[in-house]
């Protein structure tokens, strides 16, 4: 019998998923879960066929040309696949794939956390109870703004933006979204499309941003766009960092041009920029839009099934590159 693929695995993997691969490949683990630097991630894929990094990995072009000849696949256990130069995988004939649909419900629900959150200034009033700083109770105490009946505005209707759709349905949200592509009817279910990003901006009481990071995407939401969006708008982030211009949001949730924001994900993480610490108006999580046990074990096996039919000589379901 053949010797099984070596696969180096970036981070610490839920349990079943690393039983799954100790059964099919050599995984080279990472127990202690510390994130690599780039020159050891080269070092210890030596010899391996695969690897299998996070959205922590940054896989640049210039790692991906120092890879051992050995790899011949990246399979991440991410949907977002921005942290892996895909034309330079490509072009070094290295197969790359992604975890789509597993993790659209819990990112959604991570989505509709952070409207809430930032609609009814729940971080600020946890705050003021663990402080032991809460007083009083009087009618204009922690006043926010109601989502239920307003409109909501998604960047993006994909997957997760199609979900967050659905849940805020169910606070009788008005739906509106702007896509490369109009959806079709079903997918739309009532929801009105915005041929240009602008038109969409400037109705959306709540924004949600869920598309990919890009090279075009990147600062999509910067001063001149949020000037556009309605005075006391919410702008909710579970997509990535990068479509957001920090010191434009900044500015905008201190102004009160917008009510408030919040966000999952940031620019250059977990090192955000020191200004939304300053900020009472602005709900802020540490990266958990797919962080439920559930996703985090199918996230592996989405994972392994592209591994599984790279190494079988089929097409992996989820290749991007
Ligand atoms: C993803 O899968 O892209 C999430 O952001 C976690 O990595």
């Amino acid at each position: 019998m053949s010797e099984k693929p070596v696969v180096l695995v970036g981070r610490k993997l839920p349990e079943a998923v690393e039983a799954r691969l100790a059964r099919d490949y050599q995984p080279r683990l990472n127990p202690d879960d510390r994130l690599y630097t780039g020159e050891e991630l080269i070092a210890l894929a030596e010899g391996a066929a695969a690897v299998l990094p996070c959205h922590t990995e940054h896989l640049t072009a210039e790692l991906i040309a120092q890879l051992p000849q050995s790899v011949r696949a990246i399979c991440n256990y991410s949907v977002g696949v921005d942290h892996v130069d895909l034309a330079a995988a490509k072009a070094r004939g290295i197969i790359v794939t992604n975890t789509p649909d597993v993790l659209s419900d819990a990112t959604a629900e991570i989505a509709i956390l952070l409207m809430l959150g930032a609609a009814r200034r729940a971080s600020e009033g946890e705050r003021l109870v663990r402080s032991a700083t809460w007083k009083d109770w009087s009618p204009s105490f922690m006043v926010g703004r109601q989502v239920t009946g307003k409109r909501l505005g998604v960047v993006g209707m994909g997957r997760v933006g199609q979900v967050v759709a659905r849940r805020a349905r169910g606070f009788e949200m008005e739906i509106h979204y702007h896509n490369r592509r109009r959806l079709d009817a079903a997918a739309e279910a009532g929801a009105v499309y915005h041929e240009s990003l602008d038109s969409l901006l400037g109705v959306s009481d709540v924004l949600s941003l869920n598309c990919p990071s890009t090279p075009e995407s990147k600062g999509l939401m910067n001063a001149e766009r949020i000037a556009k969006l309605p005075d006391g708008a919410i702008v909710i982030n579970t997509a990535r960092g990068a479509l957001v211009n920090d010191e434009d949001l900044i500015a905008a949730l201190a102004s009160g041009k917008l009510a408030a924001a919040g966000l999952d994900v940031y620019n250059n993480e977990p090192d955000i920029h020191p200004g939304y610490r300053e900020l009472e108006n602005v709900f802020l999580l540490p990266h958990i839009g797919s962080a439920t046990l559930e996703t985090r074990d199918a996230m592996g096996f989405r994972a392994l099934d592209n591994l599984d039919a790279i190494f079988a000589g089929r097409e992996p379901g989820d290749r991007v590159a």
